[in-house]
């Protein structure tokens, strides 16, 4: 009894320390006041933040990602239209033998939310008004089902989802039988997240007995696939290359063989797909050479005075966008599993309890959000091989509400490709 007694004192002791040595003493006010039992919920929590990290991300949280004296060029790539036809199958015959012998998995990044959608469930179980109401992770199942069948052999699909949206994602994928998928190759991990912060760097507290942790950016996948144990589930099945994807995108060509076959025989660890931005100033992130290493840099940090320039022949000298699917060789996971990126900081309005335990919905931003970016570690990797796709029949991402990159534009491009997609079901 005493032993517990003594753990537990420690334990607040320990967590009271940490707080006063970080300036935090706005959570040790609130903590005297709790009962033992919510002392110690914030106490435990408070022990899993890395204020050493939190602290370095507050004080750069100004610095641009891009230093003075960094230089950027465009990226060598492969185009699509000018690959020839030998090229093309020689690609697909090798993606098509590594999916056989099970090398390849794939994994979906969706631990983000849907607000900017409106819509409360998790971004994958959005039904973005097809006749037959399928929502984006059916859509996906279905394709993926569909060239497991066709290599006949199932291809893991890995599911990172965050403390938010795990729950509600597994129910939805259970009360939908998995979509025909086997449920032994789906495995849902959830991801990695960070205390928010406001604008002081003070922490916020989501509860009397509560941090406000958010999900940290998609650049917590190789870290959470390593914690969660899907890593080594990769290694025990024998993968040697991940497929991954943004769960926002409608046409996702899951798994594409020539895009597989290409990364495996042009032998860098990373490979990526882009597309033509439509125009200059299009917020997407751009795929380019940093002091000759791959890079995508966000459309928030890229500089504005390269947006428009020329190459010779006249065209944008950096028109590749970023449409987040990448593959990654297996050993470069491994390796960088614990590779510390850096976070990107985010002014956001974040809900959070006053310290009259009042809880605040605020309309303007009155916090930071910490995020990494999964694109941070292209640099670790001396090349990459980069491949153009044609847009309309690839990338058909579901962010707004309306207008661009709307449920309605991402319904018209489907409809073209996938015409049967039209019929209710
Ligand atoms: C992202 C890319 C952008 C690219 C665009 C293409 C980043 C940072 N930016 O923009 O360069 O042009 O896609 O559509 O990746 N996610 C998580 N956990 C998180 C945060 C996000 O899993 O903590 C997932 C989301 O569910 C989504 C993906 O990551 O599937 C990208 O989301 P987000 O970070 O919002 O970036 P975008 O604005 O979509």
């Amino acid at each position: 009894m005493t032993s517990e007694r003594e753990a537990m004192e420690n334990l607040l002791n320990q967590a009271e320390s940490l707080l006063h040595a970080y300036q935090q003493d706005h959570v040790v006010r609130c903590m005297k006041e709790l009962s033992v039992e919510e002392k110690q919920k914030l106490a435990a929590q408070v022990l899993r933040v890395d204020f050493d990290q939190l602290a370095q991300a507050y004080r750069n949280r100004s610095t641009s990602s891009m230093g003075q004296g960094e230089h950027i060029s465009p990226i060598p790539y492969f185009d699509v239209d000018t690959l020839s036809k030998e090229a093309n199958e020689q690609y697909e015959e090798r993606g098509l033998e590594l999916l056989r012998d099970g090398k390849i998995g794939v994994i979906v990044v969706a631990g983000g939310q849907g607000s900017r959608l409106g819509h409360a469930g998790p971004k994958g179980t959005f039904d973005i008004g097809l006749p037959s109401h399928k929502s984006l992770f059916q859509l996906q199942a279905e394709r993926l089902l569909q060239l497991s069948l066709r290599v006949g052999r199932i291809i893991p699909w890995y599911l990172m989802t965050s403390p938010e949206n795990h729950e509600d994602t597994v129910q939805f994928f259970e009360s939908h039988q998995y979509f025909g998928y086997p449920a032994e190759e789906c495995f849902f991990l959830e991801q990695n997240t960070m205390p928010a912060m406001d604008h002081e760097g003070k922490l916020l507290l989501a509860s009397p007995s509560e941090l406000h942790f958010a999900p940290s950016g998609n650049g917590e996948c190789f870290a959470s696939l390593k914690r969660s144990g899907a890593l080594e589930d990769m290694g025990k099945r024998g993968l040697t290359w991940l497929f991954y994807y943004n769960v926002d995108n409608a046409l996702i060509q899951v798994a594409d063989p020539v895009f597989i076959g290409m990364a495996d025989l042009q032998h860098h660890p990373i490979a990526s797909k882009v597309v033509f931005k439509e125009r200059p100033e299009e917020k997407v992130g751009m795929v380019c050479l940093r002091n000759q290493r791959p890079a995508i840099l966000e459309y928030t940090e890229f500089p504005e005075h390269v947006l428009n320039e020329r190459n010779d022949r006249g065209d944008l000298a950096y028109a590749l966008a970023n449409s987040s699917i990448h593959m990654f060789r297996y050993d470069f996971i491994s390796q960088h599993a614990d590779t510390q990126i850096p976070f990107h900081v985010a002014s956001k309005a974040i809900p959070h309890m006053n310290s009259a335990r009042e809880i605040i919905v605020p309309e303007v931003p009155n916090a930071y959000k910490l995020e990494r970016f999964i694109f941070d570690f292209f640099p670790l990797a001396e090349e990459m091989t980069v491949l153009r796709v044609e847009r309309e029949k690839e990338f058909a991402p579901v962010k707004n509400k309306e207008g661009e990159d709307s449920p309605l534009t991402a319904r018209n491009l489907l409809l073209r490709l996938y015409p049967e997609e039209g019929l209710s079901e």
